[in-house]
């Protein structure tokens, strides 16, 4: 080391006086643009909310800081604050930060106190929306896999288990944020107990407790609040939280404050989340909203002092495989969580954006629009090509011994595919093999050849067998997508949850049914590490399901669109990001890949493809493609030249709906028996030829919903499927803001018939129009029949 001399030793004091000096201005200079640090209040104040006293209306921009590499998130802020608004709202997906049990990870891009302070530096205030559970087209609605270790366990209800670890996991996010509440000097002035209860169920003791375990974290001196549908809101609805309302574009505004003005006179408004767009799930349409119905129910709540959070207002991505899925029925989630929002996956300024921003400049009290920050760079790749392969059955595990079938978490899985292998018995004719159930998309093999494939999106159970012999090796390869994250179906195990079998008949007849036992099982995780340590050989022409690599050079760096057309199904890693699922049927074709994950310089890129693709290459392309879909027609319910005939039935009701926005109940003269039922929609009050349909329920003898989970949609005379994702299962799918709409051009009658499943007995219908004012194409003459076998066609 050199000696330091008097001179040096002035020189650095110096130096040290100038930077402190330099970094006081700075840092008054930003305090300048932040929000105060001081100790503050927000409260429900007499039809507004109070910020230290005054009134103040939220108007909240929605990010979730899982969906955005780390680096980018002061940009994606300074991209609401463009747009005007003042704070941001955010849930805590408990999942991302509890991947092991008891294992939390808040670092990196799960640092939540570093984005909440972030967003306080760039003048933002902070809802914080922790869960447990959030719904958010997130695995499993932001629930860890691993609850499902307790086989019988309680989801989102008084269990006992699941507390203990809801409790454990919102004391540590006490522990990370709780001292950024507005009554400490932070940006957070609210706190969400879970999340639209009323679309699960009705129990106030269970919110309860959420409330209770929520304050005891740390959150004690916050104003918490609850969100709900203005349809339920009033089931769970505690005293002491603040009531909001989740509604989406187009939607009805007066009609969706009606109640709460009713039960609670002097409360503030707001709508927790105003849908700007909607989610794009595997096999259906893009999904777009307009940008100017956006911006009127935006400007009216505004002009009426109504608070909003403007979900999304950056969607983001939800990379690896953190993408959620829908329920009933089973439809997994695309990778892109665009949204249709006003800043798109990229970051970038959409047409909302400006539209939205324009607007909003009106409401800024005098003040000017913050500056737009500018876009990050794009740069294109040209087309990569794959030299290495690592061939999936050359590349399993150890495998496990199990003499029953089991589903993956009962395997201590919790993501990523199973290999279920077992030899068969001799089988001479062909037969039918029962995969009862595979979640979610299996392909079956014997001796290494595929015989197809099963997918529950279509709720497929079962595939026809060639003629076996004794000691065929039979391979069921199962890929889990994203757990179901709306409903009752969140309980939802990966793998195959039940049983396999053979049904086939002998040379006498006789129908047999071997249950099939003794399987080797191996768990293919979805690791980086994993997937990097496979064994790679030279790619030749075969395309087999497996890893491929490749390594790319870069002069720049800067966020491209990687374009996986012409691959199968899988997910991919670039320098050990998971960066997402892709799937040839679209709508989603590319995946956003982020410049600044990318290096100049050497990469590598990683596909795990479990189907194998047509070509192996990917190219970066300047401009995404997220509404490519890949199938000839999404799928209806009415086969081709298929006609209803309803001679000879008679209805057990007749009648017309009124005309307006809320549910209408139809009761029957007496009740009614059977399985199947048909709606007969005769004409609408738009007196054009269409029909739509937001929900519909039935009610039990005692008057009670009856459980739609096991409702499938038997017929439907048209569904609009090109020109949007209106096709007729929406009318049972739990979301009030999409709907069945017959096609354009199609003539009245139109009739929707649904299989419940089994028997039932029905005492009335409830019928929920479309939300947007004055319910759109509504119905208006009806009729309606029930049988208790199946329709004549
Ligand atoms: C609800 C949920 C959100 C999200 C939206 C749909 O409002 O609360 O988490 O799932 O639906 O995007």
């Amino acid at each position: 080391m050199q000696p330091i001399n008097d001179n040096t030793k002035m020189k650095s004091v110096k130096k040290r006086f100038i930077t402190t000096i330099l970094s006081l201005c700075l840092l008054l200079m930003s305090a300048h643009n932040m929000v105060a640090q001081e100790k503050g209040t927000f409260t429900a104040g007499n039809k507004t909310f109070l910020l230290n006293g005054e009134p103040f209306i939220v108007k909240a921009a929605e990010l979730h800081y899982p969906r955005i590499p780390s680096a980018y998130w002061e940009h994606r802020l300074k991209m609401c604050k463009a747009l005007g608004m003042n704070t941001v709202c955010l849930y805590v997906f408990w999942n991302i930060h509890e991947q092991k049990e008891d294992e939390f990870d808040f670092t990196g891009n799960n640092d939540l106190a570093a984005f909440i302070e972030l967003a306080q530096k760039n003048g933002l205030y902070v809802i914080v929306r922790p869960g447990p559970y959030v719904c958010a087209e997130w695995e499993m609605g932001g629930l860890p896999w691993w609850l499902l270790k307790k086989k019988d366990i309680r989801l989102r209800e008084n269990d006992p288990y699941f507390l203990e670890r809801v409790r454990l996991f919102e004391q540590e996010v006490g522990k990370q944020i709780g001292h950024l509440t507005i009554d400490k000097g932070g940006p957070i002035i609210m706190v969400q107990v879970e999340n639209e209860y009323g679309s699960y169920g009705e129990d106030k003791e269970y919110i309860s407790a959420v409330r209770d375990i929520v304050r005891e974290s740390g959150f004690d001196k916050v104003t918490l609040f609850q969100c709900d549908w203005s349809s339920n809101f009033t089931l769970n609805a505690l005293d002491d939280l603040v009531w909001t309302m989740n509604f989406g574009t187009g939607a009805n505004i007066d009609n969706q404050f009606k109640l709460l003005g009713e039960l609670r006179p002097n409360s503030p408004q707001m709508c927790s989340e105003f849908w700007s767009g909607w989610f794009d799930k595997w096999g259906g349409n893009h999904e777009t909203r307009g940008s100017k119905e956006m911006v009127d129910g935006l400007r009216e709540m505004l002009d009426r002092g109504i608070s909003f959070s403007l979900y999304m207002t950056h969607g983001g991505t939800s990379w690896g495989r953190w993408a959620g899925a829908n329920s009933p029925g089973f439809a997994p989630d695309v990778t892109s969580y665009d949204y249709d929002a006003p800043i798109n996956e990229a970051g970038q300024a959409t047409e909302k954006f400006w539209e939205l921003r324009k607007m909003m400049a009106n409401y800024m009290d005098g003040k000017k629009m913050p500056k737009v920050p500018s876009e990050l760079p794009i740069i294109e790749i040209p087309a990569i090509r794959f030299t290495e392969v690592a061939p999936l059955f050359e590349n399993l595990p150890t495998a496990k011994q199990s003499v029953d079938i089991k589903s993956m978490e009962e395997f201590d899985q919790g993501w990523g595919s199973i290999l279920y292998r077992t030899l068969t018995p001799e089988v001479t004719t062909k037969s039918v093999l029962n995969v009862l159930n595979a979640h979610d998309y299996a392909q079956v093999f014997v001796n290494g050849t595929l015989i197809g494939t099963i997918d529950r999106r279509n709720n497929e159970k079962s595939l026809l067998l060639p003629p076996l012999k004794k000691g065929d090796q039979l391979d069921i390869l199962v890929e889990a997508m994203g757990r179901i994250n709306f409903g009752r179906a969140i309980k939802d195990f990966k793998g195959i949850t039940d049983k396999v079998e053979i049904l086939y008949h002998t040379e006498n007849g006789s129908e047999l049914t071997v249950n099939l036992k003794d399987w080797k099982v191996f768990n293919i995780d979805d690791e980086y590490s994993t997937m990097k340590n496979r064994h790679y050989e030279t790619l030749t022409d075969q395309k087999v399901p497996g890893c491929y690599r490749a390594t790319f050079n870069l002069k720049k760096v800067g966020d491209t669109f990687l374009n996986l057309e012409t691959w199968g199904k899988g997910q991919v890693y670039v320098n050990g990001y998971p960066i997402g699922r892709f799937w040839q049927i679209g709508p989603q074709q590319t995946l956003y890949m982020p410049g600044c994950w990318l290096k100049k310089g050497e990469n590598e890129i990683i596909v795990f493809d479990i189907v194998g693709p047509q070509e192996t290459v990917v190219e970066g392309l300047k401009k995404p493609i997220i509404d490519k879909l890949a199938l000839a027609t999404p799928k209806t319910h009415r086969k081709e030249g298929e006609s209803l005939n309803l001679q000879g039935e008679s209805p057990v009701k007749v009648g017309q709906f009124a005309q307006g926005n809320s549910w209408q109940q139809v009761d029957f003269d007496s009740p009614t028996t059977g399985r199947y039922l048909c709606l007969e929609a005769g004409s609408s009050h738009s007196n054009r030829e269409y029909a739509c349909i937001a929900e519909l329920y039935l009610l039990d003898a005692k008057g009670v919903r009856l459980s739609r989970e096991p409702w499938t949609v038997a017929y439907c005379d048209s569904e609009e499927v090109v020109a949007g994702n209106r096709a007729a299962d929406k009318i049972f799918d739990l979301q009030e803001s999409t709907y069945w709409s017959s096609a354009k051009k199609a003539p009245f009658p139109h009739q929707i018939v649904l299989d419940l499943g089994s028997e039932q007995t029905i005492t009335a219908l409830q019928y929920l129009p479309r939300m947007e004012d004055g319910a759109p194409h509504s119905i208006k003459d009806f009729k309606i029949y029930i049988k208790s076998t199946p329709f004549n066609f």
